[in-house]
């Protein structure tokens, strides 16, 4: 590879970069002081054991028959992302697969350091619920990420675009549970990783619509030692970003937690975190629909209504009773991701239990307790519109008093 036009004003004083012998993650401080005079050699030593590809420019152009538009897959504020085909015409021996190309768009606002943070984090995190980053390109000022094809997009296009068909309610559950195992996969791994932007356009669906996380450039290494927060710049998205994050520019895992409880608003309502088109009270979500989220009849005010039909309310109200602690204003209080996912993994067992709902209503003449049996039935079918709210156990209290591994 040609030696890469990283930032020429500064003095290049290059770090000692160490290759891993035995894996351990490199921390974005560990050669962010050198960002502007790493070389490329120095980047790809620095990650040895990660995998990753170094593409030249010529072979993801061929990938992507010269970033065409028809490969066009969308853009964001890192620059645009196109569809394309690694395989061995692009590089002999390679696994044939799709890919996502997103190339640096050199005219806006992001640039090398989100590109390098990006490629420290996502090329040496790998989980199920991460988007797995295939390589990088870093050739004069180009910088391009190249990342497993995820077949569905984002969960941002099929809960808010026109013309897509409503993501239905066990989908949305399967996907808070994927996105909730993703952060809490970052939250409690050796060296813990603050993701900064959780938000529906960085939730990417495969397939089978298993949830993966992507966008690492604004990730942070959360704090180390007796430190309680990381203070950084406030940056983030407007709506997501937790009140004390932007009020304090402290960061804590919790500022995530509080982001996931929007989303999680968001699946249940189907409505934007920030939405300008509605009446003024109603334009910021958290605002106004947190009141709504403790009360069953309120709920069913502003669950989806292409939900209909689809869910119990008593597994929505757990559901909902998840987001509204994750809401929580004080840090503290809110539970942690891996609480978030003991709490709403079992509901998809649940909730696969409901989909014959009649032979719930014939076996409910069986039960001596005429209550307990009315209880039983409201509470699985949501058509009936059952105004029952108490009487599940909160799954999060009763996790938030384990001790879990790795918790802060
Ligand atoms: N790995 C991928 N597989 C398939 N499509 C992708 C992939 N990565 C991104 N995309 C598509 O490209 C679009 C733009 O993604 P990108 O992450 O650059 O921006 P964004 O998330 O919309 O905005 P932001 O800059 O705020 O993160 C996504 O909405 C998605 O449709
Ligand atoms: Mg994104």
């Amino acid at each position: 590879m040609i030696s890469c036009c990283f930032n020429t004003q500064e003095k290049p004083e290059k770090k000692a970069v160490t290759t891993k012998s035995s894996f351990r993650r490199l921390s974005f401080s560990d050669i962010s002081n050198s960002t502007s005079s790493i070389s490329p050699e120095d980047l790809s030593l620095s990650l040895v054991g990660s995998n990753l590809y170094v593409f030249t420019l010529p072979e993801l152009k061929l990938a992507t028959q010269s970033f065409s538009t028809s490969n066009f897959l969308g853009e964001g504020g890192f620059g645009p992302v196109f569809k394309g085909i690694i395989d061995d015409k692009v590089r002999p021996r390679i696994k044939a697969q799709p890919v996502a190309v997103k190339v640096l768009d050199l005219d806006g606002t992001q640039g090398h350091k989100e590109w390098l943070t990006e490629v420290i984090f996502l090329g040496q995190l790998r989980h199920p619920n991460l988007v797995k980053l295939i390589g990088y390109c870093c050739e004069d000022e180009h910088r391009l990420l190249v990342y497993e094809f995820m077949a569905r997009g984002s969960l941002e296009n099929h809960l808010f675009k026109r013309f897509i068909v409503s993501l239905p309610w066990p989908t949305r559950l399967k996907i808070a549970v994927g996105a909730a195992k993703g952060l809490a996969f970052l939250h409690e791994t050796e060296k813990p990783v603050i993701y900064r932007d959780f938000k529906a356009s960085n939730i990417l669906l495969d397939s089978e619509y298993k949830a993966k996380l992507s966008d690492f450039g604004l990730a942070k290494d959360g704090p180390e030692g007796d430190e309680t927060h990381v203070s950084t710049r406030v940056m983030g998205t407007q709506g997501y970003a937790a009140p004390e994050y932007i009020m304090t520019g402290h960061l804590t895992a919790k500022s995530d937690v509080y982001s996931f409880g929007v989303v999680l608003m968001e699946l249940l309502t189907g409505r934007k975190s920030v939405d300008k088109t509605r009446p003024a009270k109603e334009q910021n979500l958290v605002e106004f629909a947190r009141p709504y989220l403790k009360d069953a009849r309120k709920l069913a005010r502003i669950m989806d209504p292409t939900m209909e039909g689809q869910y119990s309310t008593k597994i929505a109200m757990k559901v909902a009773s998840v987001a509204y602690q994750c809401l929580t204003q004080n840090p503290k209080s809110r539970p942690q991701m891996s609480d978030v996912v003991d709490a709403l993994e079992p509901l998809q067992d649940l909730e696969d239990m409901n989909i014959e709902p009649f032979v719930y209503s014939a076996a409910m003449h069986e039960l001596d307790d005429q209550e307990s049996a009315k209880e039983h039935y409201h509470g699985h079918i949501h058509k009936l519109r059952s105004p029952k709210s108490a009487g599940f156990s909160d799954g999060l209290n009763r996790n938030s008093q384990r001790n879990h591994k790795g918790g802060k």
